[in-house]
């Protein structure tokens, strides 16, 4: 059973340059040595390539690099599918528009092998946009919106396999715009924003959707997002928002993915080398994948929650 890198220098979901350094940054912290010490097998299958697209001009004309991120989405659905074939993909990002590929082509995976699609999003936002209601213009903010099926995505791939709404569950929530929140009411999605955490901890949500993931035989991807993190553990990152979620919090999350067996797919992603400090946003994330597959202070007997 493979774990599989690849590299998605993505940097055309928002107009602040650096993400593109991201894979390489993942890779000189460590990554493939931290999961190899874990008894995996490590294969590196470089970086994905994108050829700009053709943009219809339906697409709203604020879309910032739509050509590329189109590009993108086409590279990274067709690379998805056949890492998922071969082990567990870890995609290493690269901004959070590398996630309209990657959910799509997991989900298309998931269609393959009669699996239903979950997928578990740790990001203080929400990415729910899509191009009609996002008002900055950056793609980054509406991979979830793409891979659920919403309208208005045109010259992108189309979305055969659609996750359900209510497949997917948010954790760490504390910046939804006003579109997203109006939309993701009327849905079933299990939106966990910090009072949330703050009220119950962080296990008591996630364990029940890991159970209801347990329950439906579900595929599961998960999606990291750095700003997920407090700006004060992962500063490099271009979009943070304070009160988020602690490195303890954060390794709990990642332990108990683990310990579920359920993930068959990992984003890392809005990397910005660029802005770290000594390589310890990038080091702070190898740690937290390290977590989701395997890496623990004991062992415990499972069951706890
Ligand atoms: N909701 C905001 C927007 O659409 C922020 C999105 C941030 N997304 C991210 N992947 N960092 O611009
Ligand atoms: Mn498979
Ligand atoms: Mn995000
Ligand atoms: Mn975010």
């Amino acid at each position: 059973n493979s774990c599989i890198l690849v590299g998605a220098p993505v940097d055309s979901g928002k107009k602040r340059a650096g993400c593109l350094m991201g894979p390489d940054a993942y890779r000189v912290a460590g990554l493939t040595t931290a999961l190899e010490d874990l008894g995996l097998d490590v294969q590196d299958w470089g970086n994905v390539a994108a050829e700009p697209a053709d943009v219809p001009a339906s697409l709203p004309q604020h879309i910032f690099e739509p050509a590329l991120t189109i590009g993108w989405t086409t590279a990274l659905i067709d690379a998805t599918e056949r890492a998922m074939a071969e082990g567990l993909p870890v995609f290493l990002g690269g901004d959070h528009s590398l996630s309209l590929g990657t959910v799509v082509g997991a989900a298309n995976h998931a269609a393959k092998t009669n699996r239903p699609q979950f997928v578990l999003w740790l990001d203080a936002h929400t990415d729910f946009h899509t191009p009609q209601t996002t008002a900055s213009g950056n793609l980054h903010g509406t991979p979830l919106g793409y891979a659920s099926g919403r309208e208005g995505f045109d010259g992108f791939p189309e979305v055969r396999n659609p996750v359900p709404f209510g497949n997917i569950c948010f954790l760490g929530l504390r910046s939804v715009d006003p579109d997203e929140r109006l939309f993701l009411q009327d849905t079933d999605a299990l939106c966990h924003d910090m009072r949330t955490i703050d009220e119950k901890g962080i296990a008591r949500p996630l364990a029940a959707f890991l159970d209801d993931v347990a329950r439906a035989g579900g595929a599961l991807h998960v999606s990291l997002d750095v700003d997920f993190l407090d700006p004060t553990y992962a500063p490099a990152v271009g979009t943070t928002v304070p009160g988020g979620a602690t490195i303890r919090e954060a390794h709990l999350v990642m332990e108990m993915i683990c310990d579920s067996g359920l993930m068959t797919s990992l984003d890392l992603v809005e990397l910005n080398p660029h802005l770290d400090e000594r390589g310890r946003t990038a080091q702070v994330m190898v740690d937290l994948a390290a977590s989701a597959l395997g890496r623990r202070v004991f062992d415990r007997p499972t069951g706890v929650f």
